[in-house]
């Protein structure tokens, strides 16, 4: 996230910490199924945000994103040309709309960080292509990961895959690792050439988050200091999931025990 995280070293957890993140992982994943059938017309973001937070605490878990850096919220809620970190208030969500909730919950001192595209009533062919094309993105920078690739690896398999489809991969945001820290090093990047970057080892941690534009990859920052929009005001899209490095390749935690279609 930023250059502290580049300085660090890349921590290495032992087999008896990938319980933590599982469970952590597991929770994140299940209140982003509860809020799916919240996600319809008229609701406020910061009505599904209340909610969310709501679970989090029901399951003994905290927001990772309260207090951080002072943002005040459980979720960031990023909608339409939203790139990410939106943040929820009284927007009531409109058919067509599309919007990525994204949710890191830390429980027993572990962290679980995923987001996922969320749909309002009837979207359009192309909303509906970007959020299979940026699903698809990170599925494929998720199988790069195991023993001895690198993060351009990862970075690689993203970028050609969103490039093939005539989108734009955001370079302005990108993964990390965490565990018991939130934001850690590795910066996880969206695009990268193979072989570059530190290698992958077992026991590492990292999120796979990429956003991708339907137009043009700049994107600002709004006035509030959070909101990232697409500076072409194209439509964006973002999917996230926590993994763990393994012997063989590599953990998600945050699968969907709901196992919904299209959002594992
Ligand atoms: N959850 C985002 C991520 O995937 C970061 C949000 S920043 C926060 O890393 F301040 F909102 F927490
Ligand atoms: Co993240």
């Amino acid at each position: 996230m930023n250059e502290s995280t580049l300085r660090r070293s890349i921590k290495l957890h032992a087999p008896a910490d990938f319980a933590g993140m599982r469970a952590a992982g597991r929770l994140v994943a299940a209140a982003l199924d509860m809020i799916a059938a919240h996600v319809r017309e008229a609701i406020t973001t910061a009505e599904l945000d209340r909610i969310v937070h709501e679970f989090v605490l029901d399951h003994g878990a905290t927001p990772a994103s309260l207090g951080y850096r002072g943002y005040a919220h459980a979720t960031c809620i990023s909608l339409n040309h939203v790139v990410c970190h939106g943040i929820p208030g009284e927007r009531r969500l409109a058919e067509g709309d599309i919007l990525n909730i994204d949710l890191a919950v830390i429980l027993d001192g572990w962290h679980g960080d995923s987001s996922r595209m969320y749909e309002v009533g009837q979207v359009g062919t192309r909303a509906r292509r970007l959020m299979d094309v940026t699903h698809a993105a990170m599925m494929r920078g998720i199988a790069a990961i195991r023993p001895g690739a690198t993060l351009g690896d990862v970075g690689f398999a993203i970028q050609r895959h969103v490039e093939a489809e005539r989108f734009s991969v955001v370079r302005d945001f990108c993964g990390h690792g965490l565990g018991r820290v939130y934001h850690d090093a590795p910066d996880v990047l969206n695009y990268g050439r193979p072989g570059d970057g530190p290698k992958l080892r077992p026991g590492m941690f990292l999120t796979v988050e990429p956003m991708v534009n339907a137009g043009r990859p700049e994107v600002k920052v709004l006035s509030d200091g959070w909101t990232a929009v697409t500076r072409d005001r194209s439509l964006s899209a973002q999917f996230e999931h926590s993994v763990g490095v393994t012997a063989t390749g590599c953990e998600i935690f945050t699968l969907s025990p709901a196992d919904l279609p299209g959002q594992a």
